[in-house]
């Protein structure tokens, strides 16, 4: 990809006036935020051994009723994968955002924790995080357990088969989340969809809910996706260089013109 200076990126007056003066901004993300972490997306053909199999298919209750060894050994690739990955710019960018705006809340579809790692606080996963487990039975997240060849391992407390603590398809997102959430966009002034596919409900219907009660819409992707017809601003590239790129413009105060942005792993 060709290196974008950051400063480069020409925003509208309009946009970094809206933002700046924004006291309330919901960001929703996909798993496009974390492409430029080397995280293969959602949607994206999977490698290696993994090849073969569709997601859809492997992140499914009833996957796991019925092959729950595949589905753990599945999960622990995936975790051994983004382990090694790092916050990049984008997620960077985020935290910056969440300390400069008073209030500020972050929905993430990605169950990476990469936006945690970043430095970002007031994070809603709709998702779950692949680096908890949970009892399968008693649904409790599980701390520790003690080492055996069990293949998932079980609940120490209940012998049952533990999990990984994402959602899986036809699984509903913790009502925690959706609570949140929905008391989040009430007031955002400002709905950032980034990363996503905007496919998957409820996370797709969020930009319309907020554009009915009179947010500004921005979305930033690749390429365009159902949402961006409701999208007062679209920016057409890569979230790593597109975020920090309007940080350095809305607060160049905190951003000295020279700053490096890039991801040692970039
Ligand atoms: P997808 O893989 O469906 O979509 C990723 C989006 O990110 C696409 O629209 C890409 O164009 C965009 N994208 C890729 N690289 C990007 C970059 N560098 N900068 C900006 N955008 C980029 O992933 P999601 O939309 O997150 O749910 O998928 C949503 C949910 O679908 C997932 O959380 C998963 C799946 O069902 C569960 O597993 C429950």
């Amino acid at each position: 990809m060709a290196e974008i200076p950051v400063n480069s990126i020409q925003f509208s007056e309009e946009l970094i006036r809206i933002i700046r003066s924004a006291t309330h901004i919901l960001v929703l993300t996909g798993a496009g935020i974390s492409a430029e972490s080397g995280i293969p997306t959602f949607r994206e053909a999977q490698t290696g051994l993994w090849a073969k199999y569709n997601p859809e298919d492997l992140a499914t209750p009833e996957s796991f009723q019925r092959n729950p060894r595949l589905v753990w050994e599945w999960y622990t690739w995936r975790r051994d994968l983004i382990q090694k990955a790092i916050p990049n710019p984008g997620h960077l960018a985020l935290a910056v955002m969440e300390k400069l705006v008073p209030n500020f809340h972050l929905i993430t579809q990605n169950v990476d924790n990469l936006h945690r790692i970043a430095g970002s606080q007031n994070i809603i996963e709709f998702h779950g995080n692949i680096f908890q487990t949970k009892c399968s039975y008693e649904d409790i997240i599980i701390e520790s357990w003690p080492e055996t060849r069990d293949i998932p391992p079980r609940c120490p407390r209940c012998n049952h088969f533990l999990r990984p603590n994402v959602v899986w398809f036809g699984e509903s997102i913790p009502q925690q989340a959706i609570t949140s959430a929905i008391n989040c966009i009430q007031n955002c002034e400002v709905f950032f969809s980034i990363g996503t596919s905007s496919l998957v409900e409820p996370s797709a219907s969020l930009p319309l809910t907020a554009r009915l009660q009179g947010s500004v819409i921005i979305e930033i992707n690749l390429e365009h996706t159902p949402m961006t017809y409701l999208a007062d601003f679209v920016l057409k590239g890569p979230s790593g260089k597109i975020l920090p790129g309007l940080i350095a413009n809305i607060w160049p105060q905190f951003y000295p013109q020279d700053t490096n942005f890039s991801s040692s792993k970039s």
